[in-house]
C-alpha cells in the first residue's frame, strides 16, 4: 500500500527521503513521486514504476523539505498524473497521501462547486483542494480544518508553498510516525525510515508540524499537545537477497531458521498474564494466509483445549455479527499488523470486551501498539507479496500458544516438537521444476484435503494463485462430488494433499474419482506411496515424519517453492505480483 516520506534537513534532504521510500517498498506500489520544496517554490517529480526512476530524475538538491510517495493505485490508473505527491490550489499546497477518503465524491461535488478544478482522479486531490481554500495565518488551522471534512482513513504530509522549512502531517486510521533529533526531522508511514533513536507514534485525529528547530503535535482542532517518544525499538532492517534470485526464495529457505528463533523467543512466554485469561470460546481472526493460519489455530485449539473456537476473515468479522462476550478471547494473526482488516477487528473485538492477543512478525506495528497480550511471529523481515515462512511461524506460534494455553508440561513439549521441526524442514528444499513445467502451462488447478490437509490445500492454492495468475481453487476433498467434478477435464491438475492417517483413505477415494474423470494427480503425503499409488499419481511426495499437528508446515512448503517455480517459468516477478500490495493498509 502507499507510503509516505518526509524530511526536513538544513542542507538537503532529497536523498533522506529517497532512502526512505526504498525502504519502504516492500509496502507494494505502483508509482513514487516527490517534492522539493526550495525556497518558495514546489518542485514536483513523478516516475510510474520501480523508485530508481523517480530517483533518476529528481535533481541533487539543497533543498531543506522534501516530501515523498510510493502509491499502490486505489482511485485512478496507475500514471504520472495520478502519482502523489498531488498539488491543491494553484501550485500553494503538495500533498501525499495514503489511506481512502470515503467521502471524496461529495467532497469533489461541493469543492467543484465552490470553483476547484481537479485535475487527477485522486481522492487525495480533494485533501489538497480543502488545504487551499483557505488561508488562515497559521497552516496548522488549514490542517485541522480540513481534516473535520474528511470521512475514510488518512495519513498525509503537506508542503505549502509559502512557509519555509515546515512540514505538516496527519493521521486517522492509517499509520504515521515522526522523528526529531538536532540535525533532521522526519515522518513517515515506518520507523523503519528513520535514523536510531526515539520516535513518535501519531495517534487518530492528531497533526504534527516538523521544522528544522522542532517538532510540534497539535489536538485535532489545532491545540498544542504534549506527546511522548516511544522508545527506540529494535527494528528489522531490510536486508536483500543475497545469493537469491528473489526474497521470495530467500523468505522460503529462511523458514527453518525463523521457526527455530520462534522456538527460543517463544520460551519468554508470561504464563502468569496466559493463565489469567479466563474464556469459554476463542475466535481467531486474520486476512490472507493469515486467515488460513487461525484456520489452522481453532483446529489445535479444538482439538487440544475442546474449546469452541473458529477463524474468521478480518474483513467479515468486522461488519458481520459474531457473539462476543468477556469469555471471548480473540486471537488476532498478522505478519505486517498494519492489515486496516485486522485493525479495525482489533477494536471491535476490544469495544466488545473480548481477552486479545495479538500475533505479529513486527513488533512496532499498529496491531502490536494496540494488543493487550502481543506475541512476535519472529519470521523477520518478509518483503515478497506472497507470504511464506511467516505462515510457518504463524502456524507453529499457534501450536505452541494453545500448548501453552493447555498447561505447562504441554508447552515446553511443543517447543521441542517445533525445534526438530526446524531440523526436518531443511530435508524439503527439493527440486520442484519438473513438477512446475507440468502445472505452469495450466489454465486451472485443484487442490484437496480433508482437516487440516484441507487449510494446507487452500494456501497452497492461495500462494500459487497470486504469484502464477493461475485459477486455483481449495476444496474439502469430500465436496468434489457435491459439484467440482462438473469442472474436471482431461488432464486438469488436482493437488492432492494427505497427511491425516484418520481421513488418509477417504481422500484417496476422493482423489481417484476425480482421476476417474480425466484428472492429473500430484500426491503431498506423510508416507511412502503404495504401489497402486504410484500408477495412478504423475508425482508422489512423502513428507519426513513428524507430529500431526505440525505437517502443514512440512506440507506447504513443498507447495511454497512449487508456485515460485512456476511463477518464474510464467516470467512473472515473484516478489511483485500485479494488482497486489505486501502491507494492506486500506480497507
Ligand atoms: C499472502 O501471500 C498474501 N499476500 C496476503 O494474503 C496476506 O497474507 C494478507 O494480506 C494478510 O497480511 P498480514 O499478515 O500482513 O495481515
Amino acid at each position: 500500500m502507499c507510503g509516505i516520506v518526509g524530511a526536513v534537513r538544513a542542507g538537503g534532504s532529497r536523498n533522506d527521503v529517497i532512502r526512505g521510500l526504498k525502504l519502504i517498498q516492500y509496502r507494494g506500489y505502483d508509482s513514487a513521486g516527490l517534492c522539493l520544496k526550495e525556497k518558495r517554490d514546489l518542485q514536483i517529480f513523478k516516475a510510474k514504476g520501480v523508485i530508481e526512476k523517480l530517483d533518476e530524475k529528481v535533481p541533487a538538491s539543497l533543498a531543506t523539505v522534501a516530501i515523498g510517495h510510493t502509491r499502490w493505485a486505489t482511485h485512478g490508473q496507475v500514471c504520472e498524473k495520478n502519482a502523489h505527491p498531488i498539488e491543491g490550489g494553484n501550485r500553494e499546497w503538495a500533498v501525499v497521501h495514503n489511506g481512502i477518503i470515503e467521502n471524496y465524491r461529495t467532497m469533489t461535488d461541493e469543492l467543484s462547486g465552490e470553483g476547484v478544478v481537479f485535475k487527477t482522479d485522486t481522492d487525495t486531490e480533494v485533501i489538497a483542494a480543502l488545504l487551499a481554500l483557505n488561508n488562515f495565518s497559521d497552516p496548522v488551522r488549514n490542517i485541522a480544518w480540513a481534516i473535520k471534512k474528511l470521512q475514510g482513513s488518512y495519513a498525509f504530509c503537506a508542503v505549502k508553498k509559502e512557509e519555509d522549512n515546515v512540514i505538516y502531517a496527519a493521521r486517522f486510521k492509517s499509520p504515521l510516525y515522526a522523528f526529531y533529533s538536532g540535525d533532521v526531522a522526519m515522518i513517515a508511514s515506518d520507523p523503519v525510515c528513520f535514523p536510531k533513536g526515539d520516535y513518535f507514534k501519531l495517534e487518530d485525529g492528531e497533526i504534527c508540524k516538523l521544522s528544522q528547530e522542532k517538532i510540534e503535535f497539535f489536538d485535532a482542532s489545532g491545540e498544542p499537545i504534549e506527546k511522548e517518544a516511544s522508545p527506540y525499538k529494535k527494528i528489522n532492517y531490510i536486508a536483500g537477497k543475497g545469493e537469491f534470485e528473489h526474497f521470495m526464495l530467500k523468505e522460503i529457505y529462511e523458514t527453518p531458521d525463523a521457526i527455530r528463533r520462534l522456538a527460543i523467543n517463544f520460551m519468554n512466554l508470561d504464563f502468569a498474564k496466559l493463565n489469567k485469561l479466563k474464556f469459554d470460546k476463542v475466535k481467531l481472526i486474520g486476512c490472507g494466509t493469515a486467515y488460513h493460519s487461525c484456520l489452522i489455530g481453532a483446529s489445535f485449539m479444538r482439538s487440544f483445549l475442546r474449546v469452541e473456537a473458529e477463524a474468521l476473515q478480518a474483513s467479515e468479522f468486522r461488519y458481520g455479527s459474531f457473539p462476543i462476550s468477556r469469555r471471548t478471547l480473540a486471537i488476532f494473526v498478522s505478519q505486517s499488523g498494519e492489515t486496516a482488516d485486522t485493525i479495525a477487528a482489533l477494536e471491535k473485538a476490544k469495544k466488545k470486551g473480548a481477552k486479545t492477543i495479538c500475533l505479529t512478525n513486527v513488533l512496532h506495528s499498529s496491531l502490536a501498539e494496540e494488543g493487550e497480550m502481543v506475541l512476535p511471529i519472529s519470521a523477520g523481515p518478509e518483503i515478497a507479496v506472497a507470504s511464506t515462512k511467516a505462515y510457518s511461524c504463524q502456524v507453529a506460534a499457534l501450536y505452541m500458544l494453545t500448548m501453552a494455553l493447555k498447561g505447562e508440561k504441554h508447552f515446553y513439549k511443543s517447543i521441542k516438537q517445533v525445534q526438530d521441526l526446524s531440523r526436518t524442514l531443511k530435508s524439503l528444499f527439493i527440486n520442484m521444476s519438473e513438477f512446475a513445467a507440468d502445472i505452469c502451462q495450466k489454465e486451472k488447478v485443484f487442490f484437496i484435503g480433508k482437516g487440516d490437509d484441507y487449510v494446507t490445500a487452500l494456501e497452497g492454492a492461495l500462494k500459487l494463485k497470486e504469484i502464477s495468475y493461475i485459477n486455483c481453487n481449495a476444496y474439502p476433498a469430500g465436496e468434489l462430488k457435491h459439484g467440482v467434478l462438473a469442472l474436471i477435464e482431461n488432464k486438469t491438475p488436482v493437488i492432492v494433499i494427505a497427511t491425516d492417517e484418520k481421513v488418509y483413505d477417504k481422500t484417496m477415494n476422493s482423489a481417484l474419482e476425480a482421476k476417474s474423470r480425466g484428472a492429473k494427480l500430484y500426491l503431498i503425503s506423510n508416507k511412502p506411496p503404495k504401489a497402486c499409488e504410484l500408477e495412478s499419481f504423475e508425482m508422489c511426495l512423502s513428507l519426513p515424519s513428524s507430529p500431526q499437528p505440525l505437517r502443514n508446515i512440512l506440507a506447504i512448503l513443498p507447495l511454497q517453492l512449487l508456485s515460485y517455480n512456476v511463477s518464474v517459468l510464467r516470467g512473472i516477478d515473484p516478489d511483485k505480483p500485479r494488482n497486489l500490495a505486501k502491507s494492506v493498509t486500506v480497507e
